[in-house]
């Protein structure tokens, strides 16, 4: 597995492959590497010849009180699991390779930007995609892989890609959860062992509202609920549960085709964020 540390290596390689014949697939990421990250190595290894992951905490897409500085890093770590997936090659820009000292373009997406998490974190959304066209931009592979999980984000980003005809094909990729209904992310590192615990009334609570919804509920009523029983098992506060077309993002006012239930809470020092099909 080829470790490429600047944009030059990282064309170069990718275009080499592609000159040969081979499909290259890109999955971006922050590192701190799960069995979440892994399922995007193997989806893309499936859909392509060759799989490039790229580590990158990017400084843009964190708000002044948020956790850039204390998100989990762990390079070795990460690079043993990439290896393991089967990974061809890992992109670990070297300073100065993503943001220059006098950098000043910015990628904002309208709309599909401005609801739940770009509401509550001004800036993440430009900041995602501002990095993400910039590595697709630096690699310009045939597919990248994006989480479900994130799946505004996955929005945002088919968004700017359609927008910007760049020439990779995005797609998504389900989320993987523990036993217990929890989805993986790189911040669960932050739960204490009582608040691992509480955390899977998340979605649970998603999965009852999602559930009172086919069964007649109106979507806000249900959404309402499961606010309330986020908050009695035990989470702190919840940013927004929200029922929306998973195509507009349009809030949802009855039961219909394409239904998404969107919800971020925070436990402890950790801010989750789930969504699930309605
Ligand atoms: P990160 O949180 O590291 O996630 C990297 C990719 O893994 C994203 O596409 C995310 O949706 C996906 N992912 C995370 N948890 C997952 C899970 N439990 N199941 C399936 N996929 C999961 O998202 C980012 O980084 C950044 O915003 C990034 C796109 C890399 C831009 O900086």
């Amino acid at each position: 597995m080829d470790v490429i540390r600047t944009k030059a290596a990282l064309r170069a390689r990718v275009a080499q492959w592609q000159a040969a014949g081979e499909a290259v697939a890109l999955t971006p990421t922050m590192g701190a590497v799960h069995e979440g990250h892994l399922s995007l190595v193997r989806l893309g290894l499936e859909r392509a010849d060759r799989c490039v992951a790229t580590i990158f905490v990017n400084p843009r897409q964190f708000g002044p009180n948020e956790d850039f500085t204390t998100y989990p890093r762990d390079e070795e770590g990460d690079l043993a699991k990439f290896r393991s997936a089967g990974c061809d090659a890992v992109y670990i820009p070297d300073p100065g390779q993503m943001y220059g000292t006098d950098y000043k373009t910015e990628v904002t997406v309208t709309d599909i930007s401005d609801v739940m998490e770009g509401a509550s974190r001004p800036g993440f959304f430009t900041g995602v995609a501002t990095v993400v066209s910039k590595l697709l931009i630096q690699s310009l592979p045939d597919i990248a892989i994006f989480g479900e999980k994130d799946f505004q984000q996955l929005a945002v980003i088919r968004t700017m890609a359609r927008d910007l005809d760049l020439p990779t094909e995005i797609l998504g990729a389900p989320t993987v959860r523990e036993a217990d209904g929890l989805a993986l992310s790189s911040r669960n590192a932050y739960l204490t062992p009582r608040e691992r615990e509480i955390a899977p009334s998340l979605h649970r609570a998603m999965i009852a509202a999602a559930e009172s919804v086919r069964t007649g509920a109106a979507p806000h009523v249900a959404a309402e609920q499961a606010k309330r029983d986020v908050l009695a098992a035990g989470f702190q506060q919840v940013a927004y549960i929200d029922i929306r077309s998973q195509d507009t993002f349009a809030p949802a006012e009855a039961l219909s085709e394409n239904l998404r239930i969107f919800a971020a809470a925070t436990l402890g020092s950790c801010r989750l964020i789930d969504n699930i099909a309605v």
